[in-house]
């Protein structure tokens, strides 16, 4: 029980000193509820940008190249990620729970590859269960313009729901299915549309025109990195996203199917918290690279 007597009285009241104002630098996220904005520090750092480290692709393309062993492979690359995306099943089963970062956990589920239509995905993680993971945001596919896009957004509204109410940021992943457009015209409407509809966080591909679809979104846009490319060209592309208004990347095979996906993460880190360039992060890779032999 605390003290009546013998406390030292309180003196120092800051008379004159008017409360630090303190910009919070997430995108379109100054006003959201103390909870939200602590899940959202978690993802983004003080410079408003993330480095995700997606190994969630598992849910639909099963163990292939990079993710055989996320047990091993992922704690031993994950110290430069800010975040990692990842379905239940591999975090539970292959991340150490005293790891220290935020967690985007892949809430939907939207079929394997096997099937020729992936757009009808379902909420596949109850809200509480993402509570009890103590997700820093939840992930949820939505393929607009496909024959499934009203069960996307409806997946979206019930987490986007499920999230004001607890606090919990939701992250839109825009999808591509088989036959669906990839252009600018295509990213900028299904970016801004999850926005609209209440997605915190946006992630969807680098095209042509990329400042706008940025401009014009009024949350933060990570971008994917998609099939493996040449690591140069992975950095490259993580630089021209940043430069043009994305708040940082969220990349899977472009870091697991490296030579060195530990030195990938590095460089990436350089791109996207340190504003290297291409060529000075490329530089660093190749480095790191032989040291890490
Ligand atoms: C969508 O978000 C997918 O699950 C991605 O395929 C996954 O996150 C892996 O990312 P990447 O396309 O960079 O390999």
């Amino acid at each position: 029980m605390a003290d009546k007597d013998g406390n030292i009285l309180a003196k120092d009241y800051g008379l004159g000193i008017a409360p630090p104002l303190r910009p919070f630098p997430v995108k379109g996220m100054s006003s959201a509820g103390w909870g939200m904005q602590r899940r959202l520090s978690e993802i983004f750092a003080d410079d408003g940008r993330t480095i995700m480290l997606a190994f969630d692709h598992g849910y639909i393309l099963g163990s292939t190249a990079g993710l055989e062993r996320l047990d091993l492979t992922i704690p031993s690359i994950m110290a430069d990620a800010d975040c990692l995306m990842a379905t239940r099943g591999a975090l539970r089963t292959c991340i150490p729970a005293n790891h220290r970062k935020a967690v985007a956990l892949r809430c939907t589920a939207d079929g394997s590859v096997l099937k020729d239509d992936m757009s009808r995905g379902v909420p596949a993680v109850d809200v509480e269960d993402a509570i009890r993971l103590n997700a820093s945001c939840m992930a949820v596919q939505c393929f607009i313009g496909s024959d499934g896009e009203l069960d996307s957004l409806r997946n979206l509204a019930y987490y986007v729901n499920a999230g004001e109410k607890y606090n919990i940021p939701v992250l839109g992943v825009v999808a591509v299915g088989k036959e669906m457009e990839r252009t600018s015209r295509y990213f900028a409407m299904a970016t801004r549309l999850l926005a609209e509809h209440g997605a915190h966080i946006i992630k969807t591909y680098y095209c042509d025109n990329f400042e706008q679809i940025t401009a014009a979104c009024p949350v933060p846009i990570v971008i994917a990195g998609g099939k493996k490319i040449p690591e140069r060209d992975a950095l490259e592309m993580a630089y021209r996203a940043i430069s043009e208004g994305a708040a940082g990347v969220d990349m899977g095979r472009n870091v697991l199917q490296s030579a060195c996906p530990q030195a990938m993460l590095k460089a990436i880190r350089m791109v996207v918290h340190e504003d290297a360039t291409p060529e000075e992060a490329y530089h660093a890779y190749e480095l790191w690279q032989e040291d890490l032999k």
